[in-house]
């Protein structure tokens, strides 16, 4: 009865294990939902927005003060020149317009070169739009690349690459360096950079973050994806937004037109709050953050595994062969299941971030 297309999805693993957690009443360090609430600011501009005239439709591709701020905004944090008419489109969530934008610049048969591990959405986004997924290792202990191995998966079919930093799930923060290996591809070969910064706050020990659209040339070929769930704990208010050339701004808005129509209109005018917050909110939000990285770390570590210390995001990823050995557990899903079940802890198989589920085993 399923389409071919969606038969080979499987339930999100993260959202199955918040699920298992549920039932289980354990504490759930699966799912990327922040556990306090949002600045108050912003949920009184929420109640005022309900109050005012914002029961309909928005323009399809964002409320006009919101695309302003979030120009402003961009401009303000990383000096990029966005226009919110030609160049900013708000969607629900970086996860629709994520989708929106791989539905607006792939055609069927076209190649993505995404790292790996990854975010799970970002194959099947490919597969929805009918592009192929090609996969490049992020190598531990510093999840770096090789350029070489990036160089060696451009073939004349690839069209992007896809690339999430602060990275969910190593907490990998592409450097400079990195960057540059990137931009250098995407200009040498015709390539668009598509880059999910929803975690663009939460950078620790001193560290910025660098959007590649601020590289040399990247502006035009770059579709920088962020939103507000992460930075703002409204992961429920499903705002997200692109920033991109003005020819890839138009084919976002006509796929994001049929895939939603728009996002929440209140919720995008009480976003405006949210992106005109102090400085001092994001040393605040980073701060905070780093304490429970440290704090978490600790006892993960205390706990037997071997952790990778992540340098931005809210993510922890181990290694736990040791552990799955002395557990009697035959996989990273055996043991993810020991843990929510048997200890009260829901974390993510490794495997869930890998097209090559042997390579996260462990
Ligand atoms: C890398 C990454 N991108 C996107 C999202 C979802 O963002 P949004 O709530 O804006 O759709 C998540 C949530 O966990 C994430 O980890």
């Amino acid at each position: 009865m399923i389409s071919r297309r969606v038969q080979g999805f499987t339930e999100s693993v993260i959202r199955e294990m918040t699920r298992v957690n549920n039932l289980y009443g354990g504490v759930n360090l699966a799912q990327g939902m922040p556990n306090f609430p949002p600045p108050r600011e912003l949920i009184q501009a929420a109640h005022k927005a309900l109050d005012g005239d914002f029961h309909q439709y928005a323009i399809t591709w964002g409320a006009p003060r919101l695309r302003e701020a979030v120009a402003a905004k961009y401009g303000k944090f990383y000096g990029m020149d966005a226009d919110p008419e030609q160049n900013v489109t708000v969607c629900c969530g970086s996860t629709e317009t994520m989708m929106s934008t791989l539905l607006a610049v792939l055609n069927p048969g076209d190649q993505v070169i995404i790292f790996e591990p990854f975010y799970e959405n970002y194959g099947p986004g490919c597969i929805i739009s009918g592009a192929e997924p090609v996969f490049v290792p992020l190598d531990p202990p510093d999840f770096g690349f090789d350029p070489d191995r990036l160089r060696a998966a451009v073939t004349p079919r690839t069209r992007a690459i896809v690339f999430n930093s602060p990275n969910n799930p190593t907490g990998k923060v592409f450097n400079r360096r990195e960057l540059r290996v990137i931009a250098d591809l995407c200009l040498s070969h015709d390539l668009l950079a598509i880059t999910d910064e929803i975690y663009e706050h939460i950078v620790f020990d001193g560290e910025g973050h660098t959007p590649i659209a601020t590289l040399p040339g990247m502006a035009e070929r770059t579709v920088t994806i962020s939103g507000i769930s992460k930075s703002y704990s409204v992961t429920g208010w499903r705002i997200g937004y692109a920033v991109a050339a003005p020819e890839i701004t138009l084919g976002i808005r006509r796929a994001h037109d049929f895939v939603t129509v728009g996002a929440p209109h209140p919720l995008q005018e009480a976003a405006v709050t949210a992106l005109t917050l102090p400085d001092s909110y994001y040393v605040w939000l980073r701060e905070m953050y780093q304490a429970k990285r440290d704090l978490l770390l600790g006892l993960v570590e205390s706990a037997g595994f071997i952790a990778y210390h992540p340098k931005g995001a809210y993510y922890i990823l181990t290694e736990a062969a040791h552990l799955l050995e002395r557990f009697n557990c035959t996989d990273d899903t055996a043991f993810a299941m020991y843990l929510v079940k048997k200890i009260g802890v829901a974390t993510v198989p490794g495997s869930s971030f890998y097209a090559h589920p042997e390579l996260g085993r462990t």
